[in-house]
């Protein structure tokens, strides 16, 4: 398989995504990319956090965990997002990290990738779909190959979700079954990517300086 390099780039407020995230990232190992496991940056205020015991907890018990920058998705052949769902959206903190993706973009450093995503939400019927669909639209922007994991595997009619891996926090932690499902879809972009690799697509379409195509 063609070296692949894979950014697992995520938020969460109190770890239910970040278990996530691990799934994916130990997903996309396995499938033999070197991986980068990165949070994006708080936005919110220490004072709030602090009357949140759980929001609290969870980022000390996250404060190893490197913190995402532009390079990482330089870097990166295949990136997988997650975000916890807000009013049906992306999370602020991870859409703050997007938007200081102009430049890069603009160079043409986000065109060709792997794109895919993973999120969570309180209850069932929260927002799951829109908020995977709304991150997608930045992938279209950035040029992007965006690989759901559809129902490819066994594990997709049991955790249900072909727009990406998806949880209900409101019925607790992640389970197998869940954490399957996110180490699949992993699997299924990091796959994707060396293919695409050894096809030998145009690495990123990246444009020169004065942003012309030559
Ligand atoms: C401002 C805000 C908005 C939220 N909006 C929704 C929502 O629209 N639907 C839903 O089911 N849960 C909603 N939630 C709950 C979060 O999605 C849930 O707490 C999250 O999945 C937990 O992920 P985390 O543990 O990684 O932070 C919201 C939470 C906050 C703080």
């Amino acid at each position: 398989m063609q070296p692949v390099n894979a950014a697992v780039v995520y938020y969460s407020a109190t770890g239910t995504v970040h278990a996530l995230a691990a799934a994916v990232a130990e997903g996309a190992e396995k499938a033999g990319a070197t991986v980068r496991l990165r949070k994006v940056a708080e936005t919110v205020p220490e004072s709030i956090i602090g009357g949140n015991p759980a929001w609290a907890a969870h980022v000390s018990a996250s404060a190893d965990v490197a913190g995402a920058t532009l390079d990482d998705l330089d870097w990166a052949d295949v990136v997988l997002f997650g975000t916890p769902t807000r009013f049906g959206n992306v999370s602020a903190q991870l859409k703050a990290f997007i938007d200081s993706t102009g430049p890069l973009w603009f160079s043409g450093g986000l065109a060709g990738k792997v794109y895919t995503a993973f999120t969570a939400s309180n209850t069932a019927h929260g927002g799951q779909e829109s908020t995977l669909l709304a991150l997608a639209n930045v992938f279209y922007h950035w040029g992007g190959i965006i690989v759901p994991p559809g129902y490819t595997d066994p594990i997709q009619f049991r955790s249900g979700n072909p727009y990406g891996t998806s949880h209900v926090t409101g019925d607790g932690p992640p389970g197998e079954v869940v954490l399957q499902a996110a180490r699949h879809q992993a699997r299924r972009a990091v796959e994707t990517a060396a293919a695409l690799k050894a096809g030998r697509l145009p690495e990123t379409g990246r444009l020169p300086e004065n942003g012309v195509r030559a």
